[in-house]
């Protein structure tokens, strides 16, 4: 059973905690604005390894890798100009970069699954402090089984996860809710690797440049975790429902009635107002929930494809992909 300590109560003794398992090799679950991460000392095989163990994740799919600023950031990777830009407007938040790794980097090469590049994160709060303390970057990929839901709270991560790790630092919901945007430059090119918690849009006003969205196969390749089934509830996924059936669940979105629902299993809503920030950060809770109350099928009303819609409907067309 792992322990689970309240931030907001116990700050010090939950950095404190941390530290020591964090030094001792073995992960931590923690807090970041985006989601819950499975956080473990990037230049430690010992410690990577478990993480790859208690997610069952393939190790083909590199980690993010968590630093504390970009300063920190600098020790591990070679910056562009355009990065370096993205990093300064928009660190410490839910940007990933994908950098040219440093020849003489200390991180271990199980962490970026021997690539030649880094995907580097600045977490919001909490996450960065913990960095700042510990004095090395932590890989983190999100607190959930490997193909899951990721986590929002540390209630999900502890129905997950409990049984297989030591200790989970509770700061309650997740603010944005969905990943962190990925991207990486690529000679003149900007690339969105996945969308995520920072709408496209921004990047683009800071890069002063169109992001390029990967082809399905260029992105298997260069986010191996990106592809196929993931985010998988254990009921059916049906996308862009107009209607919805007795032996469904309705997540809906928006004001609009939704045909049936008066009939469905549950109904939830992730923002009644239409607010794409409310549903992004209400997004995996509901799908639990909805998963939960036993329906054969979760039907999602359409979410519109703007700004976190982009990332939210990535993360729907996942789940609803054919499972393995
Ligand atoms: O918001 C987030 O990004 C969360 C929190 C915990 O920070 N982390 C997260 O990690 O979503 P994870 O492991 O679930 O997703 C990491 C993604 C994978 O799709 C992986 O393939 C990609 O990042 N990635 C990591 N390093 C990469 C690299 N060097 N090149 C390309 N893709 C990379
Ligand atoms: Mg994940």
């Amino acid at each position: 059973m792992a322990r689970i300590i309240d931030i907001a109560k116990h700050r010090q003794e939950a950095l404190e905690a941390a530290s020591a398992v964090l030094s001792e090799g073995h992960p931590v679950a923690i807090p970041t604005e985006t989601v819950y991460g499975l956080a473990a000392d990037a230049t430690n095989a010992t410690a990577i390894t478990r993480i790859y163990e208690t997610k069952g994740r393939p190790r083909f799919n590199p980690l993010i890798c968590h630093m504390s600023n970009l300063a920190m950031a600098e020790k591990y990777a070679e910056f562009d100009p355009v990065s370096r830009a993205l990093a300064e407007a928009f660190w410490p938040g839910p940007l990933t970069l994908v950098l040219p790794l440093k020849a003489e980097s200390s991180i271990h090469a199980l962490a970026t699954a021997g690539l030649d590049t880094i995907g580097i994160r600045v977490p919001k709060g909490f996450a960065s402090e913990l960095i700042g303390l510990f004095g090395k970057p932590l890989a983190a990929p999100s607190a959930n089984t490997s193909g899951r839901i990721s986590a929002t709270s540390a209630a999900h991560v502890d129905a997950d996860l409990g049984d297989k790790i030591e200790l989970i630092l509770d700061a309650g919901a997740s603010a944005v809710g969905v990943e962190s945007t990925i991207v990486k430059v690529d000679g003149d090119e900007l690339r969105l690797l996945r969308p995520g918690g920072l709408p496209a849009s921004e990047i683009e006003r800071i890069a002063g440049r169109r992001l390029r969205r990967s082809k399905k196969a260029a992105a298997a390749i260069e986010a191996p975790g990106m592809l196929a089934s993931h985010y998988a509830p254990g009921a059916n996924v049906r996308l862009e429902a107009r209607s919805v059936k007795q032996d469904e669940a309705l997540i809906a979105f928006g004001p609009a009635d939704i045909e049936g629902a008066g009939g469905a299993v549950t109904v939830l809503n992730l923002s009644p107002g239409g607010n794409l920030a409310e549903a992004a950060a209400n997004l995996f809770d509901y799908m639990k929930k909805a998963d939960a109350s036993g329906a054969a099928t979760i039907a999602f009303a359409p979410i519109p494809d703007e700004g976190l819609g982009e990332a939210i409907n990535d993360r729907l067309r996942r789940a609803a992909a054919p499972r393995e």
